[in-house]
């Protein structure tokens, strides 16, 4: 009998979700009323922040924030090479350019020294375009907050953070998120939390939330939920702005709520096995497991670790041998495609944006313009993780990977 499926993840529902559900259906409202209106109550709260907007996904989450902080045609925004393409397609949308900046291969997150060494240049070359710094708190680790927001306010920037990822991920006990004009997460089923497709616009900045909250109802002057609680609600919304239909439905929200009152133990489930994993690849030569730098809290989204690259010793381009990279490459491409086999779900990291064709061809990218997001796209291995994978299931994983790694 083949062994059972170790998926990539598993979102985390009981019987609170289960009646959640049926009593949105009852209750006859069904889009952005009073159960998304609690979920973005409890998000707030558990991330000790002013205002948190729920919309359809994290892209739009992060499409409305660009717009809400001013961004437009002519400007650039700065975002990691390696990321989920979502975050640069938020750019897209609002007519920005996106200007790939490369990571720090030990954390996969920007690397500040690299925004530096771009803005500088520029300043060299022309008149300055760069207006926003999008960094991304990938895999749940955070960002380097510290050191963008002080280029930022060096350079007279906005920082928007794409913490897609990152629900609780903390850095010196500050939530992802919470370190920028405005942060952003992704409701969908890989995350820790998860309402089916969702996203979430937290801020403390009470300007940007009215912007975002118009928007993401068309422009509309007032919701639905408050045109009800006053005067019976025949009196229809002004429309002033351009805005969008990104409503998150009540029954995402119901979702949401059951979900947030299990956030902390989905969490710390999830940490528990990342330690596991840690302590069982230890012996593994070939593989680095996540690294978590000083004063950050891990909330690992994903496990995600590198094949055969030792990220210590690769800072530069000159530290690379391409023709390694490409079999180190090959094998670890045949190693997955074996623990798939197992019925053990792995995948690669996430994407060197820039070697996407449409990105690569609108910019005329190549590559190797981005060596260490490449050398991520190429090397990276995410393993199952999800809150009540068990240490059976865990040991399975480590074992397969190990016997296969030998039998290259
Ligand atoms: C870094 C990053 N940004 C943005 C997104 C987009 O999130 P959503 O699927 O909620 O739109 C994702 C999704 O995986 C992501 O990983």
């Amino acid at each position: 009998m083949p062994d059972e499926i170790i998926p990539i993840t598993r979102p985390v529902f009981d019987e609170e979700e289960e009646r959640a559900i049926p009593e949105v259906i009852r209750s006859g409202w069904l889009v952005q009323g009073p159960r998304v209106a609690d979920f973005e109550d409890k998000f707030k709260t558990f991330l000790g922040v002013k205002h948190a907007i729920a919309t359809t996904s994290c892209t739009t989450a992060l499409h409305l924030a660009l717009l809400a902080a001013g961004i437009g045609p002519s400007d650039e925004v700065l975002l990691p090479s390696f990321t989920f393409i979502a975050t640069a397609n938020a750019v897209e949308y609002t007519g920005a350019k996106p200007v790939f900046i490369d990571i720090d291969l030990a954390t996969y997150n920007i690397d500040s020294e690299k925004i530096l060494e771009y803005l500088d240049n520029q300043k060299a070359i022309y008149k300055r375009h760069a207006k926003c710094i999008l960094p991304v708190s990938l895999f749940g680790l955070c960002a380097n907050m510290e050191s963008i927001n002080r280029i930022a306010s060096e350079n007279g920037l906005i920082v928007i953070e794409d913490a897609a990822c990152g629900f609780g991920a903390k850095r010196n006990g500050r939530f992802a998120g919470t370190e920028a004009l405005a942060g952003c997460f992704s409701l969908h089923p890989r995350k820790a939390i998860t309402t089916g497709e969702g996203g979430m616009v937290v801020t403390n900045d009470d300007h940007l939330a009215d912007k975002v909250r118009k928007m993401r109802d068309h422009g509309g002057s007032k919701t639905d939920l408050e045109r009800h609680l006053q005067n019976g609600g025949s009196m229809l919304p002004e429309y002033n702005m351009l805005g969008f239909n990104y409503r998150m439905t009540d029954l995402q929200g119901a979702l949401g709520v059951a979900q947030m009152d299990k956030a902390d133990m989905i969490i710390e489930g999830r940490r528990k096995a990342a330690a596991r994993y840690d302590e069982l690849l230890q012996g593994v030569a070939e593989i680095t497991t996540p690294f978590v730098p000083e004063s950050y809290t891990h909330a690992y989204q994903s496990y995600v670790c590198l094949y055969k690259a030792d990220s210590s010793k690769l800072k530069d381009k000159a530290d690379i041998h391409w023709s390694d990279v490409d079999v180190w490459n090959r094998e670890r491409n045949r190693l997955m495609a074996r623990l798939e086999k197992k019925g053990i779900s792995v995948r690669q990291g996430t994407h060197a944006v820039h070697t996407l064709g449409y990105y690569k061809k609108k910019y005329g990218l190549n590559d190797y313009d981005y060596p260490m997001s490449y050398i991520a796209d190429r090397l990276s291995i995410t393993l199952p993780l999800y809150y009540g994978i068990t240490k059976e299931e865990q040991l399975r994983v480590v074992n397969s990977l190990q016997e296969l790694i030998k039998t290259r």
